[in-house]
């Protein structure tokens, strides 16, 4: 198995280009199951969850070519997807392909709206929480889906189609604010979803289906509302850039000093965390090309962040922060709100060196002064970037292992951080 070695010390230098949304590519994907027209998405990130995902929506019958090659590329690495759902031979969605993504779970929304039917499998636990899918079934009952939990399956049938309503999410999902959405586009009538989630993830959804036709408005606010439409069109889209890549190079700019141009990058898509950066003692600043982060050789100062949903800091960088935190003059308090279990990387970061206490969610990180290279592993994706952004400031060499993590929401990490000056490179094993 690959893994990545590091050898810390390096300020990064140079600049970053921002890839296409993982978390936006794949609900995008998704949304190609709802028209028998073409959907053509540009800037879809190179991921083995992108991949993943076209096989999956495969099964189905979808029919997926992959355009835009950069040179270099491999032979299925294009960022343009052309998506044609013209004919779905099977609303199956099995277990064997959906635990392997639970996103692809999401699924149900859309071929229950068009199909009438289909049996998706749960998807089970991971290794950040329990994440149940109870709130996507409420979704679509209220849409007058009649769902049956069978052998693990969720089988939906509304044989004479959806029906528009209110949906009422008791706390805010960014996958069942998905699956509403994409259900709700094809329901007969008006459908408005209360406590939606904010995400720049879902704004981008409803555009593009907007392009493809749908009647969406309010999407980035609390209260989304759907017009149905009997069908879809086809639309071509550009997958917005990755907030949460953006902002896990802007932290491993904080941690290793320098100054570093992340290309393509939307701050308004990552305000929280950016704020918490600055406040840490680094220098942001939004241009034309993108979002600037510099850090002299003060050093950084520890700050309290809990995360909650959009606008707020995310989840999806709270890994990435604690490692920042680990060298920080003082000691920073971090409160997880949104998974229960999503504190695996902190015995990892002790190898290194880190001191962080654990209280149920909070942790409470003691900046030290130095973090020393060891080898280190992780259990999901954020994680195991989290260990990079420490081995990058670590003394010696930090061999991030398990590198298969890395590959579902990174592009060419380790070619991104070197061309700005870090000593990493993949070992083949
Ligand atoms: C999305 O997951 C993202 N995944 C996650 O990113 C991200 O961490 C999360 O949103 C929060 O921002 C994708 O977009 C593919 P939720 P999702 O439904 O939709 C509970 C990454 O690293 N809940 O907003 O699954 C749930 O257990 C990943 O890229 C229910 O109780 O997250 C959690 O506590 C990891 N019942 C909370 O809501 C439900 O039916 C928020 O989860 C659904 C969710």
């Amino acid at each position: 198995m690959d893994s990545i070695k590091i050898t810390g010390g390096n300020p990064l230098k140079g600049s970053i280009p921002i890839s296409g949304a993982k978390n936006a590519a794949l609900p995008l994907m998704i949304a190609g199951l709802l028209s028998d027209r073409q959907l053509v998405l540009e800037n879809v990130p190179r991921l083995s969850d992108v991949r993943a995902l076209t096989r999956i929506l495969g099964n189905h019958g979808v029919d997926i070519t992959i355009a835009g090659k950069r040179k270099g590329d491999a032979q299925d690495g294009g960022d343009t997807l052309v998506i044609n759902a013209s004919t779905i031979v099977d609303t199956c969605a099995p277990y064997d392909l959906v635990s392997t993504m639970r996103a692809s779970s999401w699924v149900v929304g859309p071929l229950v709206a068009r199909m009438g039917e289909c049996r998706v499998s749960l998807p089970g636990g991971c290794a950040i929480g329990t994440r149940p899918v109870d709130l996507h079934i409420m979704a679509l009952q209220r849409l007058g889906a009649r769902i049956d939990i069978e052998e693990g399956y969720m089988v939906a049938r509304a044989p004479k189609g959806l029906k528009g309503a209110e949906i009422f999410f008791p706390m805010v999902t960014v996958g069942g604010t998905h699956v509403a959405l994409m259900a709700a586009t094809l329901a007969d009538g008006t459908t408005v979803i209360h406590n939606a989630a904010r995400e720049p993830e879902v704004v981008d959804l409803a555009d593009c289906l907007n392009k493809m036709g749908a009647r969406i408005s309010g999407a980035g606010t609390s209260t989304i509302e759907i017009k149905g439409v009997p069908r879809l069109n086809s639309a071509t889209h550009r997958v917005v850039p990755d907030r949460i890549e953006t902002g896990t190079y802007a932290m491993a700019v904080a941690m290793t000093g320098g100054d570093v141009m992340l290309a393509g990058a939307d701050p308004a898509h990552l305000q929280a965390a950016l704020d918490v950066l600055k406040k840490a003692g680094a220098e942001v600043s939004a241009t034309n090309e993108g979002i600037r982060v510099k850090r002299n050789g003060q050093g950084i100062d520890a700050v309290d962040v809990t995360t909650a949903p959009f606008p707020a800091f995310p989840t999806d960088l709270q890994a990435q922060f604690m490692a920042l935190m680990t060298r920080a003059k003082g000691t920073s308090h971090i409160t997880e709100t949104i998974f229960e279990n999503r504190f695996m990387h902190v015995s990892e970061l002790a190898r290194l060196g880190a001191k962080i206490a654990l209280r149920g969610d909070l942790a409470i990180v003691e900046g030290v002064d130095k973090l020393k290279g060891a080898p280190v592993m992780a259990t999901d994706l954020r994680a195991s970037v989290s260990l990079v952004i420490a081995g990058l400031a670590a003394e010696g060499v930090t061999t991030v292992n398990r590198v298969y993590h890395l590959d579902r929401g990174f592009e060419a990490l380790e070619k991104k951080l070197a061309a700005c000056g870090a000593l990493i490179e993949r070992v083949r094993g």
